[in-house]
């Protein structure tokens, strides 16, 4: 096997480890900026970079904490769901929220493309992470419509998209539904156009 079909064998290999499978240690600095480097290998129309990632550091897990605790009680939760909000924070050895930034006044560039980006800034970011041995979980939640943890991590016109929780896998990554996705499950995913 040459070193084209090994990596497309891995990437082929990437599923999404949820947090409990996740051991550490997260990415450090340098792996983390890698991971965004090749995030900016996104087709961008525009060269517009309609996103970003914000690291969450241990130091700060206890403030986001305070903030998941905070928006569940704001939203009635029973004081279970508020606790189970507030451990939500701690989710993942390492933790990133991808922030994105849609504009909607480029003429030639409508917001769903530069969603696309943000999606394909995002499969590029969990792959390079899946390449350097990481299992990784694209997660959103109530947590990021909340209008304080939205004023803790957006700039003016930015959205909080979806957090990243990364670590070492603790089992390997597998598919969610095995049937639905190339056993037959895919049938109209590639065909020729008929004309
Ligand atoms: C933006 C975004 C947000 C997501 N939020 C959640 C979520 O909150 N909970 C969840 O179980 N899966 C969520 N998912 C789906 C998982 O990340 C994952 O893609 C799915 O479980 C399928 O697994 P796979 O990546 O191995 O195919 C989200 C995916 C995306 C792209």
């Amino acid at each position: 096997m040459n070193a084209e079909e090994a990596l497309l064998g891995l990437l082929a290999r990437r599923y999404s480890v949820g947090p409990k499978y996740l051991a550490p240690p997260g990415p450090t600095a340098e792996q983390w900026a890698q991971a965004a480097a090749l995030a900016l290998r996104a087709p961008d129309h525009g060269g517009l970079r309609p996103f970003r990632f914000v690291v969450v550091g241990d130091a700060q897990r206890a403030a986001l904490a305070e903030l998941f605790a905070t928006g569940a009680k704001q939203r009635g939760r029973a004081s279970d769901e508020i606790e189970r909000a507030r451990a939500r924070a701690c989710n993942g050895p390492g933790l990133a929220a991808l922030v994105a930034r849609v504009r909607d006044d480029v003429p030639d560039v409508p917001p769903h493309e530069q969603w696309l980006c943000v999606g394909a800034a995002l499969m590029n970011f969990m792959n390079a992470l899946h390449l350097m041995g990481f299992g990784a979980k694209a997660l959103s939640g109530a947590s990021v419509s909340d209008p304080a943890v939205h004023t803790a991590f957006c700039r003016s016109g930015e959205r909080l998209a979806n957090w990243v929780v990364v670590g070492r896998p603790v089992r390997v990554g597998h598919p969610k539904d095995p049937a639905a996705k190339f056993a037959g499950g895919a049938d109209d995913l590639l065909l020729p156009w008929p004309g």
